[in-house]
C-alpha cells in the first residue's frame, strides 16, 4: 500500500512536472556521471541507457571523470580547470544520476576523488540540497550495493537529497548487457525508469538554489 501510494504522488508530482515543463519550456537538467573510467564499463553503459530512458522534458548530460587530478587541499581556491567545469556542471543541474562500480567493497577511487572535490570548499559544496540518484553494477553478487551504501553514508554529510527507493544494484552485469554493452534487461529498465520519475519528483521538492 505504502509502495502505491509513493509511486502513485510520484506519477502525479512527474505528470504535473510535464505539464509545467511543456508551459514554461524548461528542461529539467540532469547530470550523470559514472565511478568507471574504462571504455568497455558496465557503469558508463548503464548511463548510456539510463539517458535513453529519460523523458522528452529532460535534459540529460553525461561528465566523463577522466582527467580530474588527485584532489589536493592546496588547490581548492583556484582548482583545475577540469573542477571547475565539473563543479559548475553539478550546480548548474536540477539533480545528478550517479553510475557507481563497486571496487574492494566501496566507492571506487575516481568518484570518491571527484565527490571530494566537488564537496570544497565546503561552503561552496556543489553538491548542498542536490537531488541524486544512485545506480550500479557490478559483476560480482551483491551489485555494488556495498560501495552504494558508502557513497549514501558520504551524502548525509554533504546534505545531499538521495534518493532511498529503488535500489538499482544490478549483479552479474554480463548477464544484463549484450556484447555491445547495450542494456538488454526488462527489469532493470524498468527500475532505472521508476528512479527516474522518483528523481524528477524530487526535483520539484528540492528545486535548485
Ligand atoms: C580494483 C577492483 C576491485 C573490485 N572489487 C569488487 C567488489 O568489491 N565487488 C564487486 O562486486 N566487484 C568488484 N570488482 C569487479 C567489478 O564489479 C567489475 O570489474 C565491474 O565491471 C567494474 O565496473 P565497470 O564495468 O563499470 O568498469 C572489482 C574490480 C576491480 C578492478
Amino acid at each position: 500500500m505504502g509502495r502505491f501510494v509513493e509511486n502513485y504522488v510520484g506519477e502525479i508530482v512527474l505528470s504535473l512536472m510535464l505539464f509545467k515543463g511543456l508551459l514554461m519550456s524548461e528542461p529539467i537538467r540532469i547530470l550523470g556521471f559514472a565511478g568507471s573510467l574504462r571504455k568497455s564499463s558496465f557503469n558508463r553503459a548503464l548511463l548510456r541507457a539510463a539517458g535513453e530512458l529519460m523523458p522528452e522534458n529532460v535534459m540529460f548530460e553525461t561528465f566523463d571523470l577522466e582527467g580530474i587530478p588527485m584532489f589536493n587541499e592546496d588547490l581548492i581556491a583556484q582548482p583545475p580547470q577540469i573542477v571547475k567545469d565539473f563543479k559548475a556542471k553539478i550546480k548548474a543541474a536540477d539533480a545528478v544520476l550517479i553510475a557507481t562500480p563497486e571496487y574492494n567493497y566501496s566507492i571506487p577511487g575516481v568518484l570518491k576523488n571527484a565527490i571530494d572535490w566537488a564537496s570544497r570548499p565546503y561552503i561552496e559544496n556543489v553538491l548542498d540540497g542536490k537531488p541524486v540518484a544512485i545506480i550500479g553494477a557490478s559483476t560480482g553478487m551483491l551489485g555494488t550495493s556495498r560501495a552504494q551504501y558508502h557513497l549514501r553514508q558520504c551524502f548525509v554529510f554533504l546534505n545531499v537529497h538521495t534518493i532511498n527507493k529503488p535500489e538499482v544494484m544490478i549483479s552479474n552485469a554480463m548477464e544484463k548487457f549484450d556484447v555491445d554493452r547495450k542494456l538488454q534487461d526488462k527489469k532493470t529498465k524498468e527500475l532505472i525508469g521508476q528512479l527516474i520519475v522518483n528523481l524528477i519528483a524530487l526535483t520539484e521538492i528540492f528545486p535548485k538554489h
